[in-house]
């Protein structure tokens, strides 16, 4: 029984991460997201090291990501909304980095991180608005209009 809980609440875990939606093929999103996090935990080495060049190199990849094709999953003016401020926290992080501030660059680390947090937020929002509910409740819902993830309409 103990285990069975175990099981069920990691799956609940598991699950709470993304969410339901998870259907197009994603090998490449995955690879490409999971750079940022690479680029973050280098931003963090370079702050705890205090090698300013580390952590600006690894601030101004993280904007480029930013601006990447493959970065907009979404199209939504809030998607482009995260991504823009995303960006602008990366790049206060460059500008301190550079101006050797440890204090600053500290900050808006914790910033940038809090852009992760928010967008991840945003998106695991839409993918539960996007799941399918059953077909008694759908009749009359409003559904988001089809093509609305990129990678669905992409082959
Ligand atoms: C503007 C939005 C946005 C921002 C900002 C953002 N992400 Fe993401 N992230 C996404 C999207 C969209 C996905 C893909 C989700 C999906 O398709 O299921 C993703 C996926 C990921 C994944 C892969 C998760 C998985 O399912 O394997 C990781 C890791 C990740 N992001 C880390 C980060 C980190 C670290 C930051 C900040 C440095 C960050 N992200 C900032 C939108 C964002």
């Amino acid at each position: 029984m103990k285990r069975v809980l175990l099981g069920l609440l990691a799956l609940v875990l598991v699950g709470s991460l993304w969410g339901p939606g998870r259907t197009q093929p994603r090998d490449n999103v995955d690879t490409f997201m999971r750079a940022k996090l690479l680029h973050s935990q280098k931003v963090l080495e370079g702050l705890t090291v205090e090698d300013f060049g580390m952590i600006a190199k690894h601030s101004q990849e993280m904007s480029l990501l930013s601006q990447a094709a493959a970065w907009n999953v979404l199209q939504t003016p809030e998607y482009a909304q995260h991504s823009g401020e995303f960006r602008r926290s990366a790049d206060a992080l460059t500008k301190a980095a550079l101006a050797k501030n440890l204090d600053g660059a500290a900050l808006a680390y914790v910033d940038v991180t809090l852009k992760c947090v928010n967008c991840h937020r945003y998106v695991r929002s839409v993918r539960m608005a996007q799941a399918e509910p059953p077909a008694s409740i759908r009749l009359g819902a409003r559904a988001l209009p089809a093509g609305h993830l990129t990678s669905e309409v992409s082959p």
